[in-house]
C-alpha cells in the first residue's frame, strides 16, 4: 500500500481512489474499441474527467495500437487555440525522437507548417506555435493530420476533448462546429470524446437537429456514484491504510454529501484525518460540521453576489420544492411569474449553483444546501 491518502479532493481519482464505474468504464471502453464518437455529460465534479482518463489507462495497459489525446478547453478561446491544442496534444501523445514526429507531421502538410518548440520552461512537452496565418490557411490539415498518421501507422486514435462545450463561445461557434464535424466524421481511425459540465450547452450541441453535430455521437448521462458502492469502497480505504470505519459510518459519509463523488471524497477524506485508529458517529459528525464552518465564508460569497429572486427560488429548491412553475410556490417564495421562475433559474445554472433534469432541480453542492438550510434560511 502507498503512503497516500487515501481519499482525492480537487485532482482525478486515480486508479487506487477510483470506484465503481464498471458499467460506465464497459459502456464507454465498448464504443472506443469500435470507432464510435461519444459525449459525455454531467454537473461539475461527478468524475467525468476522472472517468475518461481511467477508461484509457485501461485500453492503453492492454492495447498498445491506441494513442490517446487529450485537450482541455477550460482556457481555449479562440479557433486559432484550438487548433494549436489540437496538434500540440498529438504531437506529445505519438512516441518517437521529437525530430522525427516533427518531421512525419511536417510531411502532412502541403505548404504552411507549423513551428515546433520545446518551452524554456517545459522541455518535455513539445509546444506548437500557429500564426493567425497558418492557423486560418492550414486549418483543414491540421484537423486530418491525425487521421493520415493514424492510417500510414496501422493505429487508432482517441480524442478526448474536455470542457468542449467551449467552443460554443468562439467567434463564429456554428461555422466552427460545422468545419469540425465535416472533417471529424469522415475519419476512420480516429474517434472524439467530448464531455463537458454545461449541460444545456452540450445537450443543445449534440440533440437539436439544426446543430451541426446533432447525432455525432452516443450521449452518456453520468450519474452520481451509488451508495452501495461508496460504502465498500470507504470501509477498504480505511482498511488499507490502518484505520478502521464501520459501514454504518461510511453510510453517513455518503448520505451527508448525497452520494456526490467529489464532497464524498472530501468528507471521508476529513473524516480519514481526524480519525486516529477507528472512526465514530461523532467524528463523522464533527467532521462535516468543520467543512460547513471552512465553506461558510465561500457560501456568504455566492449569496452576496445574487439577487434576492434568485435566493428566493433557491430557498425553494432548498426546501425540495419540485412544481416552482405553480402559482402556490410562486406566492409562497415571492417568484412573481413562471417566466421569471424559468430566468431565475437558468441564472442560478450558470453559476453552477443548481443543476435539474426533467423539471427537477436540485442544489449541487449538498453542504451547500445544509449551510443554506441550517444556517442562511433559519
Ligand atoms: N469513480 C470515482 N471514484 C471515486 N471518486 C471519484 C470518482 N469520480 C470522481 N470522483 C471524485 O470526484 C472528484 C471530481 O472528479 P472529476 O474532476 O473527474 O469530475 P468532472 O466531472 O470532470 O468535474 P468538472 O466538471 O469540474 O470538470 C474527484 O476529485 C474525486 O474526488
Ligand atoms: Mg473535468
Amino acid at each position: 500500500m502507498k503512503e497516500e491518502k487515501p481519499f482525492i479532493v480537487g485532482n482525478l481519482a486515480d486508479s487506487f481512489r477510483f470506484t465503481n464505474r464498471v458499467k460506465e468504464l464497459e459502456w464507454l471502453k465498448k464504443r472506443y474499441l469500435n470507432g464510435v464518437n461519444v459525449t459525455l455529460i454531467s454537473p461539475r465534479r461527478y468524475g467525468k474527467s476522472s472517468l475518461v482518463r481511467y477508461t484509457a489507462d485501461k485500453i492503453l495497459s492492454e492495447n498498445k495500437d491506441y494513442i490517446f489525446c487529450f485537450i482541455d478547453l477550460f482556457n481555449v478561446k479562440t479557433e486559432q487555440d484550438f487548433y494549436t491544442q489540437y496538434l500540440e496534444a498529438f504531437v506529445n501523445a505519438i512516441k518517437g525522437k521529437w525530430e522525427s514526429r516533427v518531421k512525419e507531421i511536417a510531411g502532412y502538410f502541403k505548404y504552411l507548417i507549423p513551428s515546433f518548440s520545446y518551452q524554456a520552461s517545459d522541455n518535455t512537452k513539445l509546444a506548437v506555435k500557429l500564426d493567425w496565418e497558418t492557423s486560418k490557411k492550414s486549418a483543414d490539415e491540421i484537423l486530418d493530420v491525425p487521421e493520415k498518421y493514424a492510417q500510414a501507422k496501422g493505429k487508432k486514435i482517441i480524442y478526448c476533448l474536455d470542457e468542449f462545450q467551449n467552443v460554443g463561445f468562439f467567434d463564429d461557434p456554428v461555422a466552427f462546429q460545422k468545419k469540425l464535424r465535416a472533417h471529424w466524421q469522415l475519419h476512420k481511425q480516429v474517434s472524439y470524446c467530448m464531455y463537458g459540465s454545461k449541460r444545456h450547452m452540450m445537450v443543445e450541441f449534440f440533440n437539436s437537429s439544426s446543430m451541426p453535430f446533432y447525432r455525432f455521437g452516443e450521449i452518456m448521462f453520468l450519474d452520481k456514484i451509488h451508495e452501495s458502492d461508496w460504502v465498500p469502497f470507504i470501509v477498504r480505504q480505511f482498511e488499507n491504510s490502518k484505520k478502521s470505519i464501520t459501514e454504518n459510518e461510511a453510510q453517513l459519509i455518503a448520505q451527508y454529501a448525497e452520494n456526490h463523488p467529489f464532497y464524498v471524497q472530501q468528507l471521508a477524506l476529513n473524516v480519514w484525518f481526524n480519525t486516529a485508529r477507528k472512526c465514530s458517529v461523532e467524528i463523522v459528525e464533527s467532521s462535516l460540521n468543520d467543512l460547513l464552518m471552512q465553506n461558510s465564508i465561500l457560501y456568504q460569497r455566492d449569496m452576496d453576489q445574487i439577487t434576492s429572486l434568485q435566493a428566493n427560488l433557491l430557498k425553494a429548491i432548498c426546501f425540495g420544492e419540485e412544481r416552482l412553475t405553480t402559482g402556490e410556490v410562486i406566492k409562497k417564495y415571492k417568484l412573481r411569474s413562471s417566466a421569471n421562475v424559468v430566468t431565475t433559474r437558468k441564472a442560478l445554472e450558470n453559476k453552477e449553483l443548481v443543476d435539474g433534469m426533467n423539471g427537477t432541480y436540485e442544489i449541487l453542492d449538498p453542504l451547500f444546501k445544509r449551510w443554506l438550510k441550517e444556517v442562511y434560511f433559519k
